[in-house]
């Protein structure tokens, strides 16, 4: 008996173990997309602390919009400010552009959805 509480001590601390590399590892390569031109380009828009650039600074931006609007924003920008729901138009406030049918995010190439995970997970980290 005492034998298997080890062995699933063990199993218990190595599954927490990879768990957390899971998570920083997804953290790294979404700052490697956040950085690379070709890839998001987010950076030549975006301060990662609070100014203002092209866009809004996103320090705090997985606590001022919800997971899954930032998965359909990351996704679809074009498409997500044309639908127009309540986190684009306070996005449109803040931004003071209620008058602009068009988003001013133009993403080099078409994001996968592993890679808008990666970038999420690297905007948690930005507080
Ligand atoms: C060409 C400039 C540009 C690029 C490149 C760009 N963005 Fe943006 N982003 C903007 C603008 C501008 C806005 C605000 C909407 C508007 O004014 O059109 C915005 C808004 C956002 C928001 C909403 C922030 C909030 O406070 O609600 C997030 C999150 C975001 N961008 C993340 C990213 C990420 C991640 C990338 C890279 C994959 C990226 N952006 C690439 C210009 C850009």
């Amino acid at each position: 008996m005492k034998r298997y509480v080890g062995i699933l001590s063990v199993l218990a601390f190595a599954i927490v173990l990879m768990n957390y590399s899971f998570v920083s590892a997804d953290a790294a390569k979404g700052q490697a997309i956040f950085n690379d031109a070709k890839a998001g380009n987010c950076k030549t828009c975006h301060d990662t602390g609070d100014k203002k650039k092209v866009g809004p600074g996103l320090k705090g931006a997985t606590d001022r919009q919800p997971k899954e609007w930032l998965e359909k924003w990351l996704a679809d920008p074009q498409g997500t400010w044309a639908a127009n729901d309540e986190h684009v138009q306070d996005l449109k406030k803040r931004m003071k552009k209620e008058d602009k049918p068009n988003t001013a995010m133009k993403l080099p190439t078409k994001l996968a959805a592993d890679q808008v995970a990666d970038l999420i997970d690297y905007l948690a980290t930005l507080k």
